[in-house]
Protein backbone atom coordinates (compact mmCIF):
# COMPACT_ATOMS: atom_id res chain seq x y z
CA UNK A 1 0.00 0.00 0.00
CA UNK A 2 0.90 3.24 -1.06
CA UNK A 3 1.45 5.91 1.81
CA UNK A 4 1.62 10.05 1.04
CA UNK A 5 4.72 11.64 2.98
CA UNK A 6 3.03 14.54 4.52
CA UNK A 7 4.33 17.74 2.77
CA UNK A 8 5.02 19.03 6.65
CA UNK A 9 5.33 17.83 10.08
CA UNK A 10 7.54 15.21 10.47
CA UNK A 11 7.53 12.72 13.15
CA UNK A 12 11.17 11.15 13.87
CA UNK A 13 11.20 9.11 16.97
CA UNK A 14 9.95 8.43 20.33
CA UNK A 15 10.98 11.71 22.96
CA UNK A 16 10.01 9.91 26.21
CA UNK A 17 7.39 8.76 27.86
CA UNK A 18 5.70 10.18 31.57
CA UNK A 19 4.47 8.08 33.90
CA UNK A 20 2.14 9.61 37.10
CA UNK A 21 2.81 7.68 39.95
CA UNK A 22 2.37 7.87 43.26
CA UNK A 23 5.60 8.31 44.45
CA UNK A 24 8.03 9.68 41.77
CA UNK A 25 11.45 8.76 43.92
CA UNK A 26 10.89 5.00 44.75
CA UNK A 27 9.19 4.40 41.01
CA UNK A 28 12.43 5.95 39.25
CA UNK A 29 14.50 3.93 41.63
CA UNK A 30 12.90 0.80 40.28
CA UNK A 31 13.92 1.04 36.73
CA UNK A 32 17.35 1.83 37.60
CA UNK A 33 17.96 -0.57 40.26
CA UNK A 34 15.96 -3.53 38.39
CA UNK A 35 16.60 -2.42 34.71
CA UNK A 36 19.80 -0.83 34.44
CA UNK A 37 18.22 3.18 33.92
CA UNK A 38 20.14 5.83 34.84
CA UNK A 39 19.11 9.03 36.56
CA UNK A 40 19.43 12.03 34.07
CA UNK A 41 17.48 15.07 34.96
CA UNK A 42 15.33 16.44 37.91
CA UNK A 43 12.44 19.05 38.85
CA UNK A 44 10.78 19.37 41.81
CA UNK A 45 10.86 22.23 45.30
CA UNK A 46 14.50 22.40 44.87
CA UNK A 47 14.28 23.72 41.11
CA UNK A 48 11.73 25.61 41.77
CA UNK A 49 8.73 23.10 40.49
CA UNK A 50 6.07 24.16 43.69
CA UNK A 51 3.61 21.23 42.27
CA UNK A 52 4.90 18.53 40.54
CA UNK A 53 7.86 16.67 40.69
CA UNK A 54 9.94 14.74 38.12
CA UNK A 55 12.42 12.16 38.20
CA UNK A 56 13.70 11.56 34.39
CA UNK A 57 15.89 8.41 34.04
CA UNK A 58 17.54 7.28 30.89
CA UNK A 59 18.90 4.37 29.14
CA UNK A 60 20.44 4.15 25.56
CA UNK A 61 17.95 6.61 23.69
CA UNK A 62 15.08 5.57 26.10
CA UNK A 63 13.54 8.35 28.32
CA UNK A 64 11.29 7.86 31.01
CA UNK A 65 9.88 10.85 33.67
CA UNK A 66 8.11 9.86 36.81
CA UNK A 67 6.20 12.06 37.80
CA UNK A 68 3.62 13.38 40.93
CA UNK A 69 1.81 15.87 42.65
CA UNK A 70 3.80 17.58 45.66
CA UNK A 71 0.67 19.25 47.59
CA UNK A 72 -2.49 18.27 48.79
CA UNK A 73 -5.29 18.30 46.74
CA UNK A 74 -3.96 18.36 43.26
CA UNK A 75 -7.32 17.22 41.66
CA UNK A 76 -5.95 15.54 38.13
CA UNK A 77 -3.03 14.14 39.43
CA UNK A 78 -5.27 12.64 42.34
CA UNK A 79 -8.10 12.02 40.27
CA UNK A 80 -5.86 10.12 37.76
CA UNK A 81 -3.66 7.88 40.33
CA UNK A 82 -7.09 6.89 42.19
CA UNK A 83 -8.63 5.71 38.67
CA UNK A 84 -5.70 4.47 37.28
CA UNK A 85 -2.91 3.13 39.36
CA UNK A 86 0.40 4.07 38.08
CA UNK A 87 0.28 4.24 34.49
CA UNK A 88 1.55 5.65 31.37
CA UNK A 89 0.23 9.63 31.23
CA UNK A 90 1.91 10.65 28.26
CA UNK A 91 3.72 9.09 25.16
CA UNK A 92 6.38 12.05 23.02
CA UNK A 93 6.95 12.37 19.92
CA UNK A 94 10.06 14.43 18.69
CA UNK A 95 8.94 15.99 15.68
CA UNK A 96 9.73 18.56 13.78
CA UNK A 97 7.15 21.38 12.29
CA UNK A 98 4.63 20.96 15.97
CA UNK A 99 3.01 24.26 14.93
CA UNK A 100 1.86 22.14 11.71
CA UNK A 101 0.78 19.02 13.21
CA UNK A 102 -1.41 20.68 15.58
CA UNK A 103 -2.90 22.76 12.92
CA UNK A 104 -3.83 19.63 10.68
CA UNK A 105 -4.89 17.77 14.47
CA UNK A 106 -7.38 20.52 14.90
CA UNK A 107 -8.73 20.33 11.21
CA UNK A 108 -9.56 16.93 11.69
CA UNK A 109 -10.85 17.43 15.18
CA UNK A 110 -8.68 16.30 17.67
CA UNK A 111 -8.60 17.80 20.78
CA UNK A 112 -5.50 20.13 21.92
CA UNK A 113 -4.84 19.78 25.49
CA UNK A 114 -2.29 21.94 25.42
CA UNK A 115 -1.72 24.85 22.24
CA UNK A 116 1.82 24.73 21.28
CA UNK A 117 4.50 26.77 23.81
CA UNK A 118 8.05 27.68 24.13
CA UNK A 119 10.09 26.74 27.31
CA UNK A 120 12.97 28.28 27.71
CA UNK A 121 16.64 28.25 29.79
CA UNK A 122 20.08 29.06 29.00
CA UNK A 123 20.53 25.43 26.78
CA UNK A 124 18.35 26.89 24.04
CA UNK A 125 14.63 26.67 23.87
CA UNK A 126 11.74 23.44 22.73
CA UNK A 127 8.79 23.98 21.47
CA UNK A 128 5.99 21.56 22.94
CA UNK A 129 2.03 20.98 22.22
CA UNK A 130 -0.36 18.47 24.25
CA UNK A 131 -3.01 16.29 22.01
CA UNK A 132 -5.09 13.92 24.04
CA UNK A 133 -5.39 10.06 22.69
CA UNK A 134 -7.11 7.18 23.71
CA UNK A 135 -8.67 7.03 27.47
CA UNK A 136 -6.49 9.74 29.46
CA UNK A 137 -3.54 8.62 27.55
CA UNK A 138 -1.65 12.15 26.12
CA UNK A 139 0.42 12.83 23.32
CA UNK A 140 2.96 15.18 23.68
CA UNK A 141 4.59 16.84 20.49
CA UNK A 142 8.54 17.96 21.15
CA UNK A 143 10.45 19.99 18.26
CA UNK A 144 13.74 20.07 19.63
CA UNK A 145 15.15 22.85 17.83
CA UNK A 146 18.53 22.13 18.84
CA UNK A 147 18.18 22.33 22.48
CA UNK A 148 21.48 21.23 24.19
CA UNK A 149 20.20 21.10 27.94
CA UNK A 150 19.86 17.59 29.86
CA UNK A 151 16.56 16.78 28.86
CA UNK A 152 13.80 19.81 28.95
CA UNK A 153 14.27 23.63 29.63
CA UNK A 154 13.46 23.72 33.45
CA UNK A 155 15.18 20.25 34.27
CA UNK A 156 18.55 20.11 36.49
CA UNK A 157 20.72 17.41 37.41
CA UNK A 158 19.81 14.84 39.63
CA UNK A 159 19.91 15.53 43.50
CA UNK A 160 21.26 12.33 44.21
CA UNK A 161 23.23 9.33 42.30
CA UNK A 162 23.01 6.30 43.76
CA UNK A 163 26.30 5.27 44.66
CA UNK A 164 25.38 1.35 43.86
CA UNK A 165 24.43 1.90 40.76
CA UNK A 166 27.89 2.28 38.76
CA UNK A 167 28.05 -1.19 40.05
CA UNK A 168 25.18 -2.58 38.39
CA UNK A 169 25.53 -4.29 35.22
CA UNK A 170 24.18 -2.77 32.03
CA UNK A 171 20.52 -3.39 30.66
CA UNK A 172 21.84 -2.86 26.74
CA UNK A 173 18.36 -1.18 26.05
CA UNK A 174 18.90 0.78 23.18
CA UNK A 175 15.63 2.44 22.04
CA UNK A 176 11.78 1.98 22.44
CA UNK A 177 10.37 -0.31 19.69
CA UNK A 178 6.74 0.28 20.06
CA UNK A 179 4.60 1.07 22.70
CA UNK A 180 0.91 -0.75 23.00
CA UNK A 181 -1.91 0.73 23.90
CA UNK A 182 -5.10 -1.83 25.25
CA UNK A 183 -8.95 -1.13 24.50
CA UNK A 184 -12.50 -1.59 25.47
CA UNK A 185 -14.85 -3.83 22.91
CA UNK A 186 -14.74 -2.66 19.54
CA UNK A 187 -12.88 0.28 19.90
CA UNK A 188 -9.47 -0.64 18.23
CA UNK A 189 -11.18 0.83 14.84
CA UNK A 190 -12.19 4.65 15.89
CA UNK A 191 -8.50 5.05 17.68
CA UNK A 192 -6.56 3.23 14.50
CA UNK A 193 -8.83 5.87 12.56
CA UNK A 194 -7.65 9.23 15.00
CA UNK A 195 -4.00 8.20 14.49
CA UNK A 196 -4.61 7.97 10.49
CA UNK A 197 -6.75 11.50 10.33
CA UNK A 198 -5.00 13.35 13.19
CA UNK A 199 -1.28 12.25 13.27
CA UNK A 200 -1.27 11.00 9.20
CA UNK A 201 -0.03 7.81 10.79
CA UNK A 202 -0.78 4.69 8.63
CA UNK A 203 -1.58 0.94 9.28
CA UNK A 204 1.93 -0.68 9.52
CA UNK A 205 1.24 -4.19 7.40
CA UNK A 206 3.28 -6.60 10.00
CA UNK A 207 3.54 -10.72 9.47
CA UNK A 208 1.47 -11.65 12.32
CA UNK A 209 -1.27 -9.62 11.25
CA UNK A 210 -4.21 -11.60 12.41
CA UNK A 211 -6.36 -12.80 15.36
CA UNK A 212 -4.86 -14.20 18.19
CA UNK A 213 -5.65 -16.45 20.43
CA UNK A 214 -5.39 -19.37 23.34
CA UNK A 215 -8.47 -21.34 24.73
CA UNK A 216 -9.65 -17.95 27.06
CA UNK A 217 -7.72 -15.17 25.61
CA UNK A 218 -8.03 -13.57 22.19
CA UNK A 219 -7.02 -10.06 20.90
CA UNK A 220 -6.81 -8.40 18.00
CA UNK A 221 -4.56 -5.76 16.74
CA UNK A 222 -3.62 -3.12 14.27
CA UNK A 223 -0.46 -1.60 14.25
CA UNK A 224 -0.08 2.21 13.66
CA UNK A 225 3.23 3.99 12.47
CA UNK A 226 4.18 7.59 11.09
CA UNK A 227 5.55 8.12 7.53
CA UNK A 228 9.44 6.74 7.96
CA UNK A 229 7.90 3.62 10.52
CA UNK A 230 10.04 5.06 12.97
CA UNK A 231 7.24 5.52 15.70
CA UNK A 232 4.95 1.67 15.70
CA UNK A 233 1.94 1.75 17.91
CA UNK A 234 -0.04 -1.25 17.90
CA UNK A 235 -3.66 -0.72 19.41
CA UNK A 236 -5.47 -3.95 20.93
CA UNK A 237 -9.12 -4.40 21.40
CA UNK A 238 -10.33 -8.10 23.19
CA UNK A 239 -11.54 -10.60 21.07
CA UNK A 240 -13.38 -13.39 22.07
CA UNK A 241 -11.17 -16.74 22.92
CA UNK A 242 -11.91 -20.08 21.34
CA UNK A 243 -14.09 -21.71 24.41
CA UNK A 244 -16.72 -18.88 24.04
CA UNK A 245 -17.51 -20.39 20.25
CA UNK A 246 -17.18 -24.04 22.07
CA UNK A 247 -19.55 -23.41 24.11
CA UNK A 248 -22.00 -21.56 22.01
CA UNK A 249 -21.62 -24.47 19.61
CA UNK A 250 -22.48 -27.17 21.95
CA UNK A 251 -25.37 -25.33 24.69
CA UNK A 252 -27.83 -22.88 24.43
CA UNK A 253 -26.84 -21.06 27.55
CA UNK A 254 -25.52 -17.61 26.49
CA UNK A 255 -22.22 -17.81 28.24
CA UNK A 256 -20.17 -15.19 27.71
CA UNK A 257 -16.05 -15.74 28.16
CA UNK A 258 -13.89 -12.77 29.38
CA UNK A 259 -11.54 -11.56 26.89
CA UNK A 260 -8.89 -11.97 30.01
CA UNK A 261 -5.62 -10.87 29.30
CA UNK A 262 -7.38 -7.78 27.86
CA UNK A 263 -10.09 -7.87 30.19
CA UNK A 264 -8.29 -7.53 33.13
CA UNK A 265 -6.16 -4.48 31.30
CA UNK A 266 -8.97 -2.37 31.02
CA UNK A 267 -11.07 -3.25 33.98
CA UNK A 268 -7.86 -2.32 36.55
CA UNK A 269 -6.73 0.70 34.67
CA UNK A 270 -9.97 2.16 34.36
CA UNK A 271 -10.51 2.53 30.64
CA UNK A 272 -7.96 1.91 27.47
CA UNK A 273 -4.46 2.92 28.59
CA UNK A 274 -0.77 2.09 27.50
CA UNK A 275 -0.28 -1.63 27.90
CA UNK A 276 3.65 -2.56 27.49
CA UNK A 277 6.12 -0.66 26.62
CA UNK A 278 8.61 -2.82 24.23
CA UNK A 279 12.28 -1.97 24.50
CA UNK A 280 14.65 -2.75 21.71
CA UNK A 281 18.04 -4.58 22.31
CA UNK A 282 21.18 -6.22 20.50
CA UNK A 283 21.59 -8.55 23.29
CA UNK A 284 18.76 -9.69 24.82
CA UNK A 285 20.98 -12.71 26.08
CA UNK A 286 23.14 -11.10 28.76
CA UNK A 287 20.97 -11.17 31.51
CA UNK A 288 17.19 -12.54 30.53
CA UNK A 289 15.94 -16.13 31.14
CA UNK A 290 12.87 -17.51 29.18
CA UNK A 291 13.00 -16.33 25.99
CA UNK A 292 10.48 -16.78 23.23
CA UNK A 293 11.54 -16.78 20.08
CA UNK A 294 9.07 -16.26 17.01
CA UNK A 295 10.00 -16.55 13.42
CA UNK A 296 9.36 -17.07 9.16
CA UNK A 297 12.08 -17.95 6.45
CA UNK A 298 13.68 -14.73 6.25
CA UNK A 299 14.38 -13.43 10.06
CA UNK A 300 12.99 -14.05 13.77
CA UNK A 301 12.59 -11.73 17.05
CA UNK A 302 13.22 -12.52 20.81
CA UNK A 303 11.13 -11.79 23.55
CA UNK A 304 10.78 -11.08 26.80
CA UNK A 305 8.05 -9.89 28.94
CA UNK A 306 8.14 -8.69 32.73
CA UNK A 307 5.09 -9.10 34.81
CA UNK A 308 3.06 -6.20 35.88
CA UNK A 309 5.50 -3.55 37.15
CA UNK A 310 2.94 -2.18 39.87
CA UNK A 311 0.09 -3.85 41.84
CA UNK A 312 -2.13 -2.98 39.77
CA UNK A 313 -2.24 -5.73 37.05
CA UNK A 314 -1.65 -3.15 33.97
CA UNK A 315 1.61 -2.02 32.52
CA UNK A 316 4.26 -4.30 31.72
CA UNK A 317 7.75 -4.50 29.53
CA UNK A 318 8.50 -6.15 26.59
CA UNK A 319 12.47 -6.70 25.93
CA UNK A 320 12.73 -7.12 21.98
CA UNK A 321 15.62 -8.24 19.52
CA UNK A 322 15.19 -7.94 16.20
CA UNK A 323 17.17 -10.04 13.67
CA UNK A 324 15.66 -9.07 9.85
CA UNK A 325 12.05 -9.67 11.44
CA UNK A 326 9.15 -6.61 11.75
CA UNK A 327 6.51 -8.60 13.75
CA UNK A 328 5.56 -8.09 17.32
CA UNK A 329 5.64 -11.48 18.10
CA UNK A 330 1.94 -13.69 17.23
CA UNK A 331 3.96 -16.67 17.46
CA UNK A 332 4.40 -16.46 20.78
CA UNK A 333 1.23 -15.26 22.04
CA UNK A 334 0.11 -17.99 22.86
CA UNK A 335 2.92 -18.71 25.60
CA UNK A 336 2.91 -15.34 26.76
CA UNK A 337 -0.94 -15.65 27.23
CA UNK A 338 -0.54 -18.86 28.69
CA UNK A 339 1.90 -17.62 31.26
CA UNK A 340 -0.93 -14.11 31.53
CA UNK A 341 -3.85 -16.85 32.33
CA UNK A 342 -2.05 -18.43 34.65
CA UNK A 343 -1.49 -14.89 37.23
CA UNK A 344 -5.00 -14.16 36.70
CA UNK A 345 -5.79 -17.55 37.75
CA UNK A 346 -3.87 -16.51 40.95
CA UNK A 347 -5.19 -13.37 40.82
CA UNK A 348 -8.59 -14.75 41.03
CA UNK A 349 -9.44 -12.89 37.89
CA UNK A 350 -9.95 -16.01 35.25
CA UNK A 351 -13.41 -16.23 35.42
CA UNK A 352 -16.29 -17.02 33.59
CA UNK A 353 -19.11 -14.53 33.23
CA UNK A 354 -22.71 -16.11 33.42
CA UNK A 355 -25.78 -15.16 31.51
CA UNK A 356 -27.36 -13.68 34.88
CA UNK A 357 -24.56 -11.15 35.76
CA UNK A 358 -22.33 -13.21 38.24
CA UNK A 359 -19.17 -14.48 37.53
CA UNK A 360 -17.61 -18.22 38.00
CA UNK A 361 -13.81 -18.70 38.51
CA UNK A 362 -12.02 -21.38 36.19
FE1 LIG B 1 5.00 -5.97 22.15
Amino acid sequence: MLHHQPQQGKFISFDHLTFWVGNAKQAASFYCNKLGFEPLAYCGLETGSRDVVSHVVKQGKIIYVFSSALNPGNKEMGEHLVKHGDGVKDVAFTVEDCDFIVKKAREQGATIVREPYVLEDEFGSVKLAVLQTYGDTTHTLVERNGYTGLFLPGFHTPLYRDPLLAQLPSGHLDFIDHVVGNQPDDQMVSVVEWYRKNLLFHRFWSVDDKQLQTEFSALRSIVVANYEETVKMPINEPAIGKRKSQIQASSHIHTHIQPYALGEYVDYYGGAGVQHIAMNTSNIITAKLHILVDYDDNGYLLQIFTKPVQDRPTLFLEVIQRNNHQGFGAGNFKSLFEAIEADQHARGNLTVLMPNGTSQEI
